[in-house]
């Protein structure tokens, strides 16, 4: 499969058609941003690591019976993925207290929840990507009640396979964003799951292995981006 027009370019990947209407390749890049695109930089190899990761993920989704928007990877940095058309909420499902929950809430990061929290959140960075929930995106039609409930069981799938998962590889998956689009009137998963969408905690040290090294600025991107994949491919 060959890449043809560019269709759109984001902050992490670009999509680009293919000689398949229905086929696109995502092109995954090395740029990184925060705080809505206001911090700006380049983690070295990211976009290799990121292709290579949210393929293993997807692969294990889809056998744990999540529909994904994966077909295969062609590359180092592309994978060839279906059309979809995107559903403009990011899902986030929280395990632990972190980030945008420790500051929502006036909360300690690392408190364990007694069951996980589901969180919508309207994609528009303009508007800082603002907390809605279930009544404002049927009220507003940004998706049905009926898409709702496929989205909400299959971000609670997706939770449970990969909690499992990276436990087996010495993470603590704390919380990471979904987003999910509409492929011939289903609702499929969509977008990457690596560590730029994901926070993983080391099981013993509590060393943070993802992007909030960079948001942070905390040392060491690379090397940890690096050590999710090895531990991931081992
Ligand atoms: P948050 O605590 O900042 O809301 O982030 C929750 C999870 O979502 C975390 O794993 C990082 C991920 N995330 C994204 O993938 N994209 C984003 O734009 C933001 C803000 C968070």
């Amino acid at each position: 499969m060959e890449k043809l027009k560019q269709i759109y370019e984001g902050k992490a990947k670009k999509l680009y058609e293919t000689a398949d209407p229905d086929l696109l390749i995502q092109e995954f890049k090395d740029d990184a941003t925060a705080f809505d695109a206001t911090k700006r930089g380049t983690i070295v190899n990211k976009g290799v690591i990121n292709n290579m990761l949210s393929e293993k993920i997807f692969v294990l989704l889809t056998k744990k019976g999540v529909p994904t928007h994966f077909v295969k990877r062609l590359n180092d940095r592309d994978m060839l993925v279906k059309r979809v058309e995107i559903v403009p909420i990011e899902v986030t499902i929280r395990n632990i207290v972190a980030g945008g929950m420790a500051k929502l809430l006036g909360l300690e990061e690392g408190i364990v929840l007694k069951e996980p929290v589901l969180e919508y959140h309207y994609k528009e960075d303009k508007l800082h990507d603002p907390l809605i929930n279930d009544y404002h995106i049927r009220a507003l039609n940004i998706a049905t009640e009926k898409e709702l409930d496929t989205i909400k069981k299959y971000s609670f799938m997706v939770n449970e396979a990969l909690k499992f998962f990276f436990d087996s590889k010495g993470l603590i998956l704390v919380d990471f964003k979904l987003e999910f689009g509409r492929c011939k009137k289903k609702i499929i998963l969509a977008d990457e799951v690596s560590p730029d969408t994901c926070r993983l905690w080391d099981k013993t040290t509590k060393e943070k292995l993802d992007k909030d090294r960079f948001r942070r600025d905390l040392g060491n991107v690379e090397e940890a981006y690096q050590e999710v994949l090895r531990r991931v491919m081992e």
